[in-house]
């Protein structure tokens, strides 16, 4: 079976290699020339754990292309999967214009009949709605069949993910185009739901958006256990113990970022909106995630007072670890409020700081290292957990720090080890 992967995004490239890995013959298209050009050079454009080698393996033993040239893609393919990106317009739904794009490429150059996959994430009703494009402006008598596949991959775990996920969602009206697309995934052993498009659409959002609600109310609950005394940490594991809450995502923490939680939250709120439906926890999500993003500036201010002029180091940028993705980072909002106040701020992350420098210029300091950044500090931020900060060792904090003072959004260390190094410690919601 032709596979054509149509985006080669951070979705379209953990794809494309994960399936031509179990065997297929996949080509990725990006209209992207010099992304494409870098692709076949062997060079991969995103950050994530083990997927430049997977690419020059397959491509290397002929399992995996690149190409810009729409007509090569499309022309043979018995399965397109979409993956292209759905940014957030200013009213907070989601663009489709890349997906209309995508519809208009495939119509365009498809010379056989096809099954054509939606991963990306998209408004209700959107499966429904590209597959009249598609047969709208294809050649007459061919049969092309939409159906929706979601996508349920993290960020930094994608590889992994894409072999061990929980479901793979197939929304379709055709049964020939979910054969299809079934057949493609059932090497990986993954269990599957059939389901209709629009059911698909909505598992998506609702599956992201549930999660994201996870975190703002444990969020919530770490605000009123440092109120009165609790420990989060025990008061999540009490709860993750209950197999009906689970025990993943109640990490509290300085809110979650990236490019899918808030996107997502914001969407399903503009179509609730859209349907004349208040979702009211939704806004309460989201308003709450803004509120937690401040958490640790607020902490500093009360504890230090006046930041203008103090050496301010941040560490960990990207949104979470294992990526150099820092879209809706709780980092850039700390740095936004240390720079109003005047604080002389230094950062340092082990893939994302020519990002953040992209963005900050000259207003921050680079830090090469934990060691740099802390060096004669008067506050430390630990905001992205990253393996190298957790284990950072506490003593250095000690030592290199003008004065000792330490806010971890992270929880990555035990408060009882911080009194023992005489650092003066905040984390969230646990005494200390
Ligand atoms: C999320 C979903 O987890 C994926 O299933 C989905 O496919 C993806 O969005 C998407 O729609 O493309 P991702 O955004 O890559 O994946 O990363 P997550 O691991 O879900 O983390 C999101 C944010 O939540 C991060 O900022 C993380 O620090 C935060 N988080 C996560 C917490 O604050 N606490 C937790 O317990 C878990």
């Amino acid at each position: 079976m032709n596979i054509t992967i149509a985006g080669a995004g951070y979705v379209g490239l953990v794809t494309s290699a994960c399936l031509a890995e179990i065997g297929h013959i996949v080509i990725c298209f990006d209209k992207d020339t010099e992304k494409i050009e870098d692709l076949n050079r062997g060079w991969c454009p995103i950050f994530e754990p083990g997927l430049q080698e997977m690419i020059s393996r397959n491509m290397g033993e002929e399992r995996l292309f690149f190409t810009d040239q729409a007509n090569l893609a499309y022309e043979d393919a018995d399965c397109i999967l979409i993956t292209v990106g759905t940014p957030q317009r200013a009213d907070g739904s989601a663009d489709t214009t890349n997906i209309d794009q995508a519809a208009l490429d495939i119509a365009e150059n498809i010379q056989k009949d096809v099954a054509v996959a939606i991963k990306s994430t998209v408004p209700i009703g959107t499966n429904e709605r590209i597959e009249a494009v598609i047969l709208d402006n294809a050649m007459p008598g061919l049969t092309v069949e939409v159906i929706s596949n979601p996508e349920f991959l993290r960020e930094g775990s994608g590889i992994y993910d894409t072999f061990h996920g929980d479901r793979i969602v197939i929304g379709s009206s055709h049964e020939r185009a979910a054969r299809i697309v079934e057949e493609i995934y059932q090497p990986l052993a993954i269990p599957v739901l059939h389901t209709d498009p629009r059911s698909a659409e909505m598992i998506k959002y609702a599956s992201n958006t549930f999660l994201a609600a996870k975190i703002s109310f444990i969020n919530e609950i770490a605000n009123l256990c440092d109120l009165s005394g609790a420990n989060i940490e025990d008061v999540s594991t009490g709860m993750g113990m209950d197999k009906r809450i689970g025990n993943q995502f109640l990490n509290a923490g300085i809110g979650y970022g990236g490019s899918c939680f808030p996107k997502d939250t914001q969407a399903l709120e503009q179509m609730a909106r859209q349907n004349d439906y208040d979702f009211k926890i939704l806004r309460a999500v989201r308003e709450v995630n803004d509120r937690q993003k401040q958490t640790l500036y607020r902490k500093a201010k009360n504890l230090a007072g006046n930041l203008s002029g103090k050496r301010t180091a941040v560490l960990g940028l990207s949104f979470k670890p294992n990526t150099d993705d820092i879209r809706e980072a709780p980092s850039l909002d700390l740095i936004r409020d240390l720079l109003d106040e005047g604080a002389d701020v230094v950062v340092y992350d082990p893939v994302a700081m020519e990002k953040v420098q992209r963005l900050f210029g000259d207003k921050i300091s680079y830090a090469s290292s934990i060691d740099e950044a802390i060096e004669r500090a008067e506050l430390a931020f630990i905001v992205t957990e990253w393996k190298e900060i957790k284990e950072f060792s506490l003593s250095k904090y000690r030592e290199s720090m003008k004065t000792p003072l330490l806010f971890d959004g992270r929880n990555c260390y035990s408060v009882k080890e911080t009194e023992k190094h005489g650092i003066q410690y905040v984390s969230v919601g646990r005494p200390g």
